[in-house]
C-alpha cells in the first residue's frame, strides 16, 4: 500500500515537472483532463487559516453525480490552461451546455437563485436595499454541503413510494442500449424523494438559525431545539423519515424548496391564515380539522412571546417544588422519630412504662393458665 502511494506521489511529481518545464499548455478544445493530477489522494495542503484542503476528486463519485455530464472546467471556468493559477468561486448560476428537454434553453440554476431572492433567505429587502447582516444569508453551499459528489443511490432508499430498482428491467425490453433505460429511470425516481435525510435538513438549518450569534443579531428563537422538543421532532430523533421538517412546514406545497419566507409574508406556508393547510397538505393531516393550526412548534417559555407556557412551566415548577418538600419533610420527621424515639416537646409524668408492664404480666399469667 505504502509503496502504492509513493509511486503515484513520484508520478505526480514527474507530470507537474514535465507541465511546469513546457510552456503552459494552452487547451483550444474545451476538455482537459484535469485528472492527471486530481485522481491523486495525496493531493492536498494546509491553507493560510491552516485548514486542510483535499484537492483530490474521487472519479467513481463524480460519475454517479448528478454533474457527471459536466465537465470540470465548465463549472470552474477560469481554467484555461494547465497547469493553473489559483481558482476563482464556483459560480452555481452559470449556464452549461446541457439543454433542458422542456424548454429547449440551455441549463442553469438561475432560477433557484431568483426563487432565493425573494424568499426570506434572500439578500436584499423589498426596496431592493443590502438587508444587515449580509454574511448570515446562505449561499447554495452553505445549504449544499460536503459531500459534493455524494452518489444518487448511495443515500435514497430505493423502494420507497413503490419504485423497486427491479422496474428498469422493464424500461430495456425497448430500450437496450447504453445507460439510457438506467439513468432517466434514475433521474425521475430519485427526485421522487427527498434528497437529504430530514435529520440532514434540520443540521442544515440549525448550522445557523441554533448558533447562539446568529439568533442575537436576527432577534430570533432557538427553532431547532424548540422543533426537537415536540412530536415530529422526536419521530425524526428515532428514524422516522415520515413525519415533518423544516421544509415540510416552511414550504408551500408544490413551490420550490428555495422559497421559505417569513410569518409575516401573506403567501407564507406559516402565514397565520395558511398554517391550516400547511397541516393538511397531502401526505400528511389530510383529514384534520382547521384547529390543528393551532399547534406550536417553536414553543418557548419567553414571558412576553408565551404567557401561558410561561406561567404554566412557573405552575408546574412550583407544584413539583411543593410536593416534594411536603414529602421531604414527612421522611424527615419519620427518621427523628426512629432516631430519637423517646423524644418528646413536652414529657407526660405519668410513668406510662409501668403500666404497659402491669398488663404485660396479667397476659403472661393469663397464657400460663
Ligand atoms: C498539472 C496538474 C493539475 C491539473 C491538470 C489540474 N490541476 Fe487543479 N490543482 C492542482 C494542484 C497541485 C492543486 C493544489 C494547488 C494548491 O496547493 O493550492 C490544484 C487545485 C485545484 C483547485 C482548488 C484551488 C483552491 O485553492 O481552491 C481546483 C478547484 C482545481 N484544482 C480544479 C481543477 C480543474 C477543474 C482542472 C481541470 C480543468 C484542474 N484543476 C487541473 C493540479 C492540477
Ligand atoms: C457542477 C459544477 C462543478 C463541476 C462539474 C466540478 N466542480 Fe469542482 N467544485 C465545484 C464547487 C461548487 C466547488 C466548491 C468550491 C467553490 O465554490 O469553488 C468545487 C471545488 C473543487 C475543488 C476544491 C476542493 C476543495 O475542498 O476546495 C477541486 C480540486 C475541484 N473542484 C476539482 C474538480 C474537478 C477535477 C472536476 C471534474 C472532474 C470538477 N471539480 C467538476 C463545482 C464543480
Ligand atoms: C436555505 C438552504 C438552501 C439554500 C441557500 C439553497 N438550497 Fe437548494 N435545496 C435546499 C433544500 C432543503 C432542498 C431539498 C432537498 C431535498 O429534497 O431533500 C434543496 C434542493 C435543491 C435542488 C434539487 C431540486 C429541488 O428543488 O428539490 C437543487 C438543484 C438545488 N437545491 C440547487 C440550489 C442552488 C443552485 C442554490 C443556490 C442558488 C441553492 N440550492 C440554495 C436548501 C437550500
Ligand atoms: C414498450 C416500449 C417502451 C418501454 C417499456 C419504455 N419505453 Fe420509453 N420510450 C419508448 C418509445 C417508443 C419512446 C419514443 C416515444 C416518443 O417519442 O413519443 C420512448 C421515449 C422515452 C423517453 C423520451 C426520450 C426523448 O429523448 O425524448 C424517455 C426518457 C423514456 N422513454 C424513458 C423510459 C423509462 C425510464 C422506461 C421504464 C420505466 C421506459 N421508457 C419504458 C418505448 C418504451
Ligand atoms: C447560512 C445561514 C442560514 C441557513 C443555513 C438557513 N438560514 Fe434561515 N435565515 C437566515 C437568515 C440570515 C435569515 C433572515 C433573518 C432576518 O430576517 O433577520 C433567515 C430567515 C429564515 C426564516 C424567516 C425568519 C423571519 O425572520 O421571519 C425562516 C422561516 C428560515 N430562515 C428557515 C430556514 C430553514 C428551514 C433552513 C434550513 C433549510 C434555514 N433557514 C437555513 C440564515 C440561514
Ligand atoms: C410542524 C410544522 C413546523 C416544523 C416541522 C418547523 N416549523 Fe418553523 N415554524 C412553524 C410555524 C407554524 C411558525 C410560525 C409560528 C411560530 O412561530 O410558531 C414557524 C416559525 C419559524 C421561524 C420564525 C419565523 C418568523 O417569521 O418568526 C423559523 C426561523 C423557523 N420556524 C425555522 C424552522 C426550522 C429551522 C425548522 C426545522 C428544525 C422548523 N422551523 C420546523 C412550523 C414548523
Amino acid at each position: 500500500m505504502r509503496s502504492d502511494g509513493l509511486i503515484k506521489l513520484i508520478i505526480l511529481t514527474v507530470v507537474m515537472i514535465m507541465l511546469y518545464g513546457q510552456d503552459t499548455v494552452v487547451l483550444a478544445e474545451d476538455r482537459i483532463d484535469c485528472l492527471i493530477c486530481h485522481k491523486y489522494r495525496g493531493l492536498s495542503r494546509v491553507d493560510e487559516q491552516g485548514n486542510f484542503r483535499l484537492f483530490y476528486i474521487n472519479n467513481d463519485l463524480f460519475l454517479n453525480s448528478p454533474h457527471r455530464r459536466i465537465e470540470c472546467n465548465e463549472c470552474h471556468t477560469d481554467i484555461e490552461e494547465i497547469p493553473h493559477d489559483k481558482v476563482d468561486k464556483v459560480d452555481c448560476t452559470q449556464q452549461c451546455h446541457i439543454v433542458e428537454p422542456s424548454g429547449d434553453g440551455y441549463f442553469s440554476h438561475k432560477t433557484i437563485a431568483e426563487t432565493l431572492a425573494k424568499s426570506a433567505h434572500g439578500k436584499l429587502d423589498a426596496d431592493g436595499n443590502p438587508k444587515p447582516h449580509q454574511e448570515d444569508y446562505p449561499g447554495c453551499k452553505d445549504c449544499h454541503d460536503q459531500p459534493l459528489y455524494r452518489p444518487l443511490s448511495a443515500f435514497k432508499g430505493v423502494a420507497k413510494h413503490g419504485v423497486s430498482m427491479r422496474s428498469i428491467s422493464r424500461c430495456k425490453s425497448c430500450h437496450e442500449s447504453g445507460n439510457f433505460a438506467k439513468d432517466f429511470y434514475e433521474h425521475v425516481t430519485s427526485r421522487l424523494h427527498k434528497t437529504r435525510f430530514s435529520l440532514e435538513i434540520t443540521e442544515v438549518c440549525a448550522k445557523c438559525h441554533q448558533d447562539p450569534e446568529f439568533m442575537k443579531r436576527h432577534e430570533l428563537d432557538d427553532v431547532i431545539t424548540t422543533y426537537k422538543h415536540t412530536f415530529h421532532g422526536k419521530m425524526l430523533e428515532m428514524g422516522s423519515e415520515r413525519t415533518a421538517d423544516c421544509i415540510d412546514c416552511h414550504v408551500v406545497e408544490g413551490e420550490s424548496n428555495h422559497l421559505i419566507e417569513s410569518k409575516d409574508v401573506v403567501t407564507s406556508s406559516i402565514h397565520k391564515d395558511n398554517v391550516g393547510r400547511t397541516c393538511m397538505a397531502s401526505d400528511c393531516h389530510t383529514n384534520a380539522s382547521p384547529n390543528l393550526a393551532g399547534f406550536q412548534t417553536h414553543v418557548t417559555y419567553d414571558r412576553e412571546k408565551y404567557p401561558l407556557q410561561f406561567y404554566m412551566l412557573v405552575f408546574f415548577k412550583a407544584l413539583m417544588a411543593l410536593v416534594m418538600y411536603f414529602f421531604l419533610a414527612f421522611i424527615f420527621f419519620e427518621l427523628m422519630r426512629r432516631l430519637f424515639p423517646k423524644f418528646a416537646f413536652f414529657k407526660d409524668n405519668t410513668p406510662h412504662h409501668i403500666a404497659d408492664l402491669g398488663e404485660q404480666d396479667q397476659q403472661d399469667k393469663e397464657d400460663k393458665s
